[in-house]
């Protein structure tokens, strides 16, 4: 426990700069809103900024504070220190109790590292995912793990994450285990049931039986030759199967696109955008048969709406959904993708043993278990009981 509090709302600062972290921790926001325990305040570093500024516009959030660190092409230098300093600022201004972070990027290391000099405990949402490798995936392994070691209070989505932890001497007591938070924003985005963002994807999808794949990359370990492998593979299976329909909202990061497009461009069935908006993301996913992904929260969304999802990666942290059946890893290697799409397109049998319910990374409960937990980090109250996995996935359980 740390130093109570005078009783007074706890005063607890969310920090983020791109759209997963967003996502992730908007529902959390609106959880310690609706309470009258917490007094949330939001500084965003703005590591993004029109993907950022989408999702404070579906969810509703005006930040507090927000840094405006945006470059085109900036560097992880340039990111760490303009995010030190003025998240350093930033907790002078506020005077936050506890500071929350969110995940692996850049933004999420530097607040942390901000709050721990600050001597300001630091809770990190989404603890515990572990490759293993600490040069993959790339930054994110090193932060995620630095992270670790000056957080307070470790809130994993799921008991694998915990183990992690517990593997590296994490003390068990400020291990919970929440479930992850995107599920919380996943459930809230089905429900409001938006429909397709852009013209030409709603005019491709006006046939409500036409097959889709829906395809995002990013990571910064496949720039270069995998990017375009990637964009290779989507462009034999989208000749290969003309009659399905490959949608791709592309990342705005311009070393994606300049390996990506030049790849998959001209092709009819292929029909790329700008990112689209959270719901409207949700609703492509939910009309898909087929994730092919690089992502790591569309490894977390895909399988809760009974998705199969392809990962375009060597490793994951993810490997629950990997467990379940419902994601297989290809790597961003061509000859695989086109393989395991096209099986997966022509034979029922080995569609139908993917998509199948699965459901291991959340219950829509995260956010409540995560206020308790840092409730009773400051001796108010008692942790939740853990999440533990459904059986069945969100569209059964909702
Ligand atoms: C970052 C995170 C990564 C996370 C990903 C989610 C780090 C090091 N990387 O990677 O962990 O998975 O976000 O998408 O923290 N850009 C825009 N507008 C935007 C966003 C990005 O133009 O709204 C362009 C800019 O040119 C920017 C570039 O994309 O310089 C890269 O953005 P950056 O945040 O450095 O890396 P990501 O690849 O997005
Ligand atoms: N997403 C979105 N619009 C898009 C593509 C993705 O809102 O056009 C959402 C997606 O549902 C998921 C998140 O963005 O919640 C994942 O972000 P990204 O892949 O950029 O980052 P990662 O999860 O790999 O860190």
């Amino acid at each position: 426990m740390t130093a109570p509090i005078p009783s007074r709302p706890l005063r607890v600062m969310l920090v983020y700069g791109t759209r997963p972290e967003a996502i992730k921790l908007a529902p959390l926001v609106e959880a310690m809103r609706q309470d009258e325990g917490f007094t949330p305040i939001v500084v965003v570093t703005g590591q993004h900024r029109e993907m950022l500024d989408q999702v404070h516009d579906f969810f509703g959030i005006a930040p507090d504070t927000d840094l405006d660190i945006h470059a085109p092409g900036q560097s992880l230098t340039q990111i760490t220190t303009r995010c030190l300093q003025g998240v350093g600022a930033a907790l002078e201004e506020h005077a936050p109790d506890a500071v929350v972070v969110q995940g692996d990027t850049t933004s999420a290391f530097a607040a942390a590292l901000a709050a721990f000099y600050h001597g300001v405990p630091v809770l990190h949402v989404e603890a515990g995912l572990r490759t293993g490798d600490i040069t993959s995936p790339f930054p994110e392994e090193a932060n995620r793990r630095l992270v670790s070691q000056i957080a307070a209070l470790h809130l994993c989505p799921t008991q694998t994450s915990r183990d992690n932890l517990l593997r590296e001497s994490i003390e068990e007591a400020r291990v919970v285990v929440t479930g992850n938070t995107v599920i919380d924003a996943l459930l809230e985005a089905v429900r409001r049931q938006v429909p397709a963002p852009d013209e030409a994807l709603a005019a491709a999808l006006s046939d409500p039986h036409r097959r889709m794949v829906l395809v995002t990359a990013h990571r910064r370990e496949s720039w270069g030759e995998p990017m375009r492998s990637i964009g290779r593979a989507v462009a034999r299976l989208a000749r290969a199967h003309p009659d399905v329909l490959f949608a791709l909202p592309v990342h705005r990061n311009p070393r994606v696109r300049q390996d990506l497009l030049p790849q998959i461009e001209g092709i009819d069935n292929v029909v790329w955008t700008d990112p689209v908006e959270y719901g409207a993301f949700c609703a492509l996913m939910n009309r898909a048969s087929i994730v092919l992904t690089d992502s790591g929260g569309v490894q977390e969304e895909a399988p809760a709406l009974s998705k199969p999802v392809l990962v375009m990666r060597d490793n994951t942290e993810r490997p629950e959904a990997v467990d379940f059946g419902v994601a297989e890893l290809v790597g961003p290697d061509e000859e695989r993708i086109v393989e395991r799409v096209s099986a997966l397109l022509t034979d029922p049998a080995q569609y139908a043993a993917m998509a199948q319910a699965a459901n291991p990374y959340g219950d829509g409960l995260a956010c409540r278990r995560i206020l308790a937990a840092t409730a009773a980090l400051f001796g108010r109250g008692e942790a939740m009981p853990a999440f533990s996995p459904l059986p069945h996935a969100l569209k059964e359980a909702s």
